[in-house]
Order: C-alpha cells, then sequence, then structure tokens
C-alpha cells in the first residue's frame, strides 16, 4: 500500500509518501517560522492561510519527489487532532477531497500517535511493548504501549507541557521563537552551578508532571538578576533546562521501573533536545533497557510520521466515513487498535 500523509495540525505544513514495501519514499516540511517569528509565537489565523498557500505546491513537489502519481497512491492519512482548528481543516479537506476524487479511503490520524510511532521508522525499530515519553510543544505524556492504538496513560503534564514551557522562557531570555532549540544553545555556554532549579512533582510519588511553578520560579529569578549580563542568561537557561531534563530523567526511571518495561521511545518536538537525549540514554543504560529515538528532523512535526500511523491503520483494514471532521481536542487514550469499522 502506498500512503500520502498530510500534516497541518501547528505551524509547519508537511507532506509525506509512505510505501508498504519501499518504505519512505519523500517528504517535504514548510515551516512557518518566518511568518510567526515577529509575534513570539504561533498566530492561528496565519496558520491556516500558510497552509492554504503551501499545501497543494507542497504535494505535487512531493509526489515528484517520491515518483507517484496520484493515480498509484492507495489511500491518504491526515492530522485530524489535536491542533489548531483552521490549521487542521486545511489538511482534513485536502486529503478528504483528494481520496474521495480517487476513490480511496483518507483516514484522521492523531497526532500524537504519529509523534509515537515515529521511531518505528528508524533502524532498528523498537517492538512492542514499550514506555513512550512523549514531549511536543502542547503534550508532555509518558504512555504505556502494548501495540498501535494500545495505550495506557501513565502520566501527564498538569499544566504547562515541556515544549510551551521551553518558548516560554526562551522568550523571557530574549531568544526568537521557537525556543526551544534557541535556549539549547543558550544553555550550552551556561555554568550549572550559578543557579539551582527546582525539580517540579518528584518528591511525590506518581508519573505526573507540571512545569507551571518552575516557570514563575525562572520569571522571578531573571527579574532579581542583571538580565543584560550574558552569562548570568545563559547560566538561567541552563539551570532552566538542567531541571526539565532532571524531572522528565526521574519520571521515565519511574516509569519503567514500575512497568517492568525494557524499552523507551522518546518522541515530539523536545525530544530533539541534546542534553535530554543524552541523559535519558544514560538512564536505559544503567536500567539495562534499550532507548529508541525518532531522526532529528521527525522528532518536530512532519508528514512521515503521519503516513506511516495511517499506513499501520489502513493496511489494516481500518477506514474513516466520507465525512470530513477534526479534533482540537482528543484524548490519546480514546484510540483503540486498528478495526475494520
Ligand atoms: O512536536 P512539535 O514540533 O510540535 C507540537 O506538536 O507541539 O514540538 C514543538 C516543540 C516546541 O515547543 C519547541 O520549542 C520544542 O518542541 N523543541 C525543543 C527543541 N526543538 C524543538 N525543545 C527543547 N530543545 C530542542 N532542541
Ligand atoms: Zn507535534
Amino acid at each position: 500500500m502506498r500512503i500520502l500523509g498530510i500534516e497541518t495540525s501547528c505551524d509547519e505544513t508537511a507532506v509525506a509518501v509512505y510505501d508498504g514495501h519501499a518504505g519512505l519514499l519523500a517528504h517535504r516540511v514548510y515551516s512557518q517560522v518566518e511568518s510567526h517569528a515577529r509575534y513570539g509565537g504561533v498566530v492561528p489565523e496565519l496558520a491556516s492561510r500558510d497552509h492554504i498557500r503551501k499545501l497543494l505546491p507542497l504535494l505535487d513537489e512531493t509526489l515528484q519527489a517520491a515518483a507517484t502519481d496520484r493515480l498509484m497512491l492507495d489511500g491518504v492519512a491526515y492530522t485530524r487532532g489535536p491542533g489548531l482548528a483552521g490549521a487542521l481543516l486545511v489538511g482534513a479537506s485536502v486529503a478528504r477531497s483528494l481520496a474521495y476524487a480517487l476513490g480511496i479511503p483518507a483516514l484522521g490520524i492523531h497526532h500524537m500517535e504519529a509523534h509515537l510511532l515515529a521511531p518505528m521508522l528508524e533502524e532498528p525499530p523498537p517492538s512492542f511493548p514499550f514506555v513512550a515519553l512523549l514531549v511536543s510543544g502542547g503534550h508532555t505524556m509518558l504512555v504505556q504501549v502494548a501495540g498501535v492504538g494500545r495505550y495506557r496513560l501513565l502520566g501527564e503534564s498538569l499544566d504547562d507541557a515541556a515544549g510551551e514551557a521551553f518558548d516560554k522562557i526562551a522568550k523571557l531570555l530574549g531568544l526568537p521563537y521557537p525556543g526551544g532549540p534557541a535556549l539549547q544553545r543558550l544553555a550550552e555556554q551556561g555554568n550549572s552551578e550559578r543557579f539551582q532549579f527546582p525539580r517540579p512533582m518528584t518528591d511525590r510519588p506518581g508519573l505526573d508532571f507540571s512545569f507551571s511553578g518552575l516557570k514563575t520560579y525562572t520569571l522571578y529569578t531573571l527579574r532579581n538578576a542583571d538580565t543584560s549580563d550574558d552569562q548570568i542568561r545563559a547560566d538561567t537557561a541552563r539551570a532552566f533546562q538542567d531541571a526539565v531534563i532532571d524531572t522528565l530523567y526521574l519520571k521515565c526511571r519511574r516509569a519503567l521501573r514500575q512497568t517492568g518495561a525494557k524499552r523507551l521511545v522518546v518522541a515530539g518536538g523536545v525530544s530533539a533536545n541534546g542534553p535530554l537525549r543524552e541523559r535519558l540514554a544514560e538512564l536505559t543504560h544503567a536500567l539495562g533497557a534499550r532507548i529508541y529515538y525518532p531522526r532529528l528532523e521527525f522528532c518536530t512535526d512532519n508528514a512521515a510520521m503521519v503516513a506511516y500511523a495511517g499506513w499501520l491503520r489502513l493496511s489494516a483494514g481500518e477506514h474513516g466515513s466520507l465525512a470530513f471532521d477534526i479534533a482540537t481536542r482528543w484524548p490519546l487514550t480514546d484510540l483503540r487498535a486498528p478495526s475494520t469499522r
């Protein structure tokens, strides 16, 4: 089966073609970063307009790169949610119309399931069962994964997602949007000894997260410091990043011990963070477990993961109805294993 994947949940327009025999044939991402940078964050209306402008040309370009005529497609997978309503609608309507015109099935994919399955595009892919740490701009979750669509939520953020906290602190530090990669770079110049930030919710049992207190702590630290001093800004970035990484480390350790899992999958935009990857690799090594990541370009939003998740479900016989819908909020645990509906 050859599946077209479309991702438009936030500020990346992305298209990919995945083939069951040949693997990933092509993928393209158009990042809207420049459109949103001057506003310091994603402007939903601008995102929708940019998706409308970019999606069809990107579709043509990707099909060409994949040497795939539209008539060779067996299905279309698109991100149904969670995400921004207007942005999701662009992808959903293009995917549904194309599938309808070609007489092939279209399937709405859960954005976080796509992130969770992205490491399966790598060699060697993780086998089930595993524990997944999903860390993106909108979500921070620990999930016990028994198979495709068989998800048990172990813990999640009660307030800000890890990526959101990175973005907000980056903004306070005067760094450009998106903040995560810029904050990581600034933290490289920082000294870890100057500040010690709290590790939220690690002193009590459970696997939930909370990053808003850490954000406030960082805000007060900056208020009381000379922020014109580059070293102080770098030290703050370092202390903040260390605290987030340590918190994720401790919760992953707890989750692996609690479930007895021997495989840890880390995905979502924040999984591109180098020091986080190093720390979690140390953890799995110490526990005799293995760690799996997507390649860096598939940590952040892309359509390869959507095409792949779509292929897994469509090739198992699942297909959606002809009606097109989106879901701006959509609990991951509502998903079921692939089924013919
Ligand atoms: O998965 P993603 O591309 O979009 C969502 O589904 O939200 O994640 C984007 C998030 C942003 O908050 C961004 O700042 C963060 O991932 N991010 C990083 C890094 N690269 C991206 N955070 C920390 N370090 C990075 N290197
Ligand atoms: Zn994402």
